[in-house]
């Protein structure tokens, strides 16, 4: 009553749902009609004028003795506020790494100047240094990078750039920008998917990125004379991606968590690999926001096998309603640019 605003509404035993609101009634059909539970999140007005709150509403069919289904029961939790602070987290944490990208350009440029000898000359010790200040600097771009990217694309504050993507064109790119790491950790790169696969409906930039992931990872995980298989194929409405490698493998337990933001296979005492843990989470969220799905492959044999569906056409309803908050602040001078 509270939620609805019923007050001392006398008749609460014949309500009917969509006397008191048009989602709830919906929810409640779409669990009758498909007999299970279901999980959705409703807006709903708060007490005060104005004011919105959010629900999370779970509901389930109710069963008689005989297995036959006597009604809908409906849970409203009250999330409004870890909803609140969920977005306080993820702003927070796109604040901070803008303002960690800006000094770090600046440092690897500075370094880079050095490095070029446009400050004098430089001893070979010297080099030897800065090279690795070099090194580091990137990988902890990189990190930023990632945690940027992580933290829009969970708060739902990416729009996509839609445009027909050959993703035969894109492997090809990913390849030869990765043949470098292949050749240093001695696997062979083998790239089978045909340059006139049907392009897909998509963001070029962030699919690139998602097989960029599965490929680093690849070579990453799998140790000197293995192999890195990339296959694609027509499925009609959509077009499936394989990575395959010969590497160490993910144990079926894990395969489900790999996939989860941070989360690294315990790889006892070998040696560390680098990385932060969120490129694979980084990816599902990609595929997932262009309808397609990821996962991996159950197959015989060593190694490990990431495939992922795009559909060829996006469905569209209505207007995606990603505002983007993080847009950098136009600022005077050299850094952020336009958000993506
Ligand atoms: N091809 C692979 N072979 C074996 N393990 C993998 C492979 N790809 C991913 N993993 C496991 O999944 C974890 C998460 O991968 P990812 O999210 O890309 O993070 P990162 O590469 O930064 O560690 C890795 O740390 C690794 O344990
Ligand atoms: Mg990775």
């Amino acid at each position: 009553r509270r939620i609805f605003h019923l007050g001392d509404f006398p008749e609460v035993e014949g309500l009917h749902a969509d006397a008191v609101d048009p989602q709830l009634h919906d929810l409640l059909r779409e669990t009758t009609e498909r007999g299970e539970h279901l999980v959705r999140e409703i807006v709903l007005p708060g007490p005060r004028e104005g004011e919105e709150r959010v629900y999370q509403a779970l509901s389930s069919t109710m069963l008689d003795t005989d297995g036959r289904p006597r009604g809908v029961v409906a849970v409203l939790r009250d999330v409004t506020g870890q909803k609140e602070l969920e977005r306080m987290k993820s702003n927070f944490l796109s604040v901070v790494s803008h303002e960690l990208k800006t000094p770090l350009h600046s440092i690897k440029g500075f370094v880079d100047i050095i490095l070029l000898g446009k400050a004098g000359p430089i001893t070979e010790v010297q080099r030897d240094f800065l090279e690795t200040v070099r090194q580091q600097t990137g990988a902890l771009q990189n990190l930023i990078n990632d945690l940027l990217e992580f933290s829009r694309l969970e708060a739902g504050q990416v729009r996509l750039r839609l445009e027909p993507v050959p993703l035969g064109e894109v492997a090809a790119a990913v390849v030869e920008k990765l043949e470098p790491l292949a050749r240093q950790g001695e696997v062979a790169l083998h790239n089978r998917i045909p340059s006139d696969l049907d392009p897909v409906e998509g963001d070029r930039m962030r699919l690139e990125q998602v097989l960029t992931n599965l490929v680093d990872n690849a070579i990453k995980f799998t140790p000197s004379g293995g192999q890195v298989t990339l296959e694609a194929q027509d499925l009609g409405e959509a077009v499936q991606v394989w990575v395959h490698d010969t590497g160490i493998g993910i144990p079926p337990a894990e395969r489900e968590r790999v996939f989860d933001r941070f989360y690294q296979v315990d790889s006892g005492s070998t040696r560390p690999y680098r990385g932060t843990g969120l490129g694979l989470s980084i990816c599902k969220h990609i595929v997932e926001r262009h309808q397609g799905h990821i996962w991996i492959e159950d197959r015989e044999g060593p190694g490990t096998t990431f495939t992922f569906v795009l559909p060829k056409e996006l469905k569209r309803e209505g207007e995606e309603p990603s505002l983007d908050f993080t847009t950098p602040r136009p600022r005077s001078g050299k850094g952020a640019g336009r958000a993506r």
